[in-house]
């Protein structure tokens, strides 16, 4: 950062967004995470300057897109705005910084992009999705039914880590024994916070060929294997997939390994969040277990479990009244996004009744929408619904912990008390 230049994130502490000059406004300050000061920024900026730039930061020059339209602007022009890893990838940290470039196709343009998301997208079709429901179900009760009453437990550890891992592991065929490889993996894939540092990147990319190597020999046995309706089965026999070179097969497994884990992971503890919080839309719940289904898609929204995407402007363009010039790095940020009051009236607020809630932007929009969103969402709406039927009230033992991170919103530990009436 260059000595004339400061940005929020430089004061030893977290400043009060409105106390300084908008242009100095550092949202990528993971600190920001900690107590959720981020709502506070994104809302000044929603209201002042909805384009902003930061023309000096720990990640170099950026413009934050915070309203809800203009984030659609960026994701519906894909020939402009690239995703692709050759011009710095999908998060602010540019991807030519690091050792391991996860060349996967969330961090691709078309034509590659289309070719290997078609490849993948069967095994998420409702279809096929439909199929996992039981076992999740069963799945879910298990985890459920095996929790401590009225004892402190980590409702991350023991609830969002086991029940994403068991959905993944069923995803991929994974070993049922070493499923907790899983989430290991994918902490470290998607530790976009530790930066440049060469000690802690030395050590990801240590752990990228781990997972690399693992994948590469369930690869190799799946391939001369008949098909299967498994992930790994799939890509080993599709024609855009079976001979990935060696980045790109990583990357391709850290988007499948992160893209399911992280996410409906702190969604389901953001569940808890707000069931602690606004106590009122839990009991709601009780009252009509048929909002389950909507209740967590505004669990999704309010999560947010990805704060922001990255594009690189392939052109000089215009948004929202700003010049924006080719090469430029632009973040669309769905945090902020979600809580747009013109489009979410009373934003931050858990409304299990909310009509436009599947509006919500954490799944992305366009192209790249995720394609795991329906898997997720049932996961969570069965642990809802499972929850509700053993007249389950969690919690907090003690304040939740959250991690820094401007790129996840993500919970370290949530330490709750748990009782059932069933
Ligand atoms: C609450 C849970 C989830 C959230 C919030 C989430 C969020 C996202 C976001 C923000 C994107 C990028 C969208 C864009 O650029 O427009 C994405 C893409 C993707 N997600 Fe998810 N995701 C979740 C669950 C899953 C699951 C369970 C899977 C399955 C393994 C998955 C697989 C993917 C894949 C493969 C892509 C890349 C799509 C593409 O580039 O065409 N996600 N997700």
């Amino acid at each position: 950062m260059s000595a004339a230049f400061t940005t929020t994130a430089s004061e030893p502490t977290i400043v009060d967004p409105y106390s300084v000059p908008i242009e100095r406004l550092d949202v990528s300050d993971p600190r920001l995470a900690l107590d959720q000061t981020w709502k506070r920024y994104f809302e000044r900026m929603r209201e002042e300057a909805p384009v902003h730039y930061l023309k000096d930061s720990k990640f170099g020059p950026f413009w934050s897109v915070t309203r809800y339209d203009d984030v659609v602007a960026v994701e519906d022009q894909p020939q402009i705005y690239s995703s692709s890893w050759e011009h710095g990838g999908i998060t602010i940290l540019d991807m030519q910084d690091l050792g391991v470039q996860l060349r996967m196709f969330i961090a691709m343009d078309d034509p590659e992009h289309a070719e290997q998301r078609k490849t993948v997208s069967p095994a998420l079709l409702p279809g096929e999705i439909k199929k996992m429901a039981e076992p999740m179900r069963v799945r879910t009760a298990e985890v459920l039914d095996a929790l401590p009453v009225g004892v402190p437990f980590d409702w991350v550890e023991h609830v969002s880590v086991e029940l994403t891992t068991r959905m993944l592991s069923i995803l991929l065929d994974f070993p049922w024994d070493e499923r907790h490889k899983l989430p290991y993996w994918s902490d470290w894939a998607a530790n976009i916070d530790i930066g440049t540092d060469p000690v802690l990147n030395a050590e990801r990319e240590r752990i990228m060929h781990e997972m690399a190597g693992y994948f590469l020999k369930l690869f190799g046995e799946r391939k001369a294997a008949p098909p299967k309706g498994d992930l790994i089965s799939v890509m080993a026999h599709s024609e855009a997939m079976s001979n990935l070179d060696y980045q790109r097969f990583l990357g391709n497994i850290a988007l499948l390994v992160v893209g399911g884990n992280d996410t409906t992971r702190n969604s389901m503890s953001g569940l808890v969040y707000q069931i602690n919080t606004f106590p009122e839309e839990w009991a709601k719940l009780k009252a009509n277990s048929a909002l389950a289904a909507n209740a967590a898609v505004e669990v999704v929204r309010l999560q947010t479990p990805i704060a922001h995407m990255r594009r690189t402007a392939l052109a000089d363009t215009e948004l929202g009244g700003q010049k924006i010039r080719k090469g430029d790095k632009v973040v669309i940020w769905y945090n902020a996004a979600n809580r747009d009051e013109a489009v979410f009236p009373d934003g931050d607020r858990f409304d299990v009744n909310r009509e436009n809630a599947r509006r919500h932007l954490s799944f992305g929009y366009g192209i790249h929408r995720c394609l795991g969103a329906r898997l997720a969402e049932l996961q969570l709406a069965t642990l809802i619904e499972e929850m509700l039927k053993r007249g389950m009230e969690v919690k907090y033992a003690s304040p939740p912990e959250r991690l820094s991170s401007c790129f996840l919103n993500a919970y370290g530990r949530m330490m709750v008390t748990m009782t059932r009436s069933v």
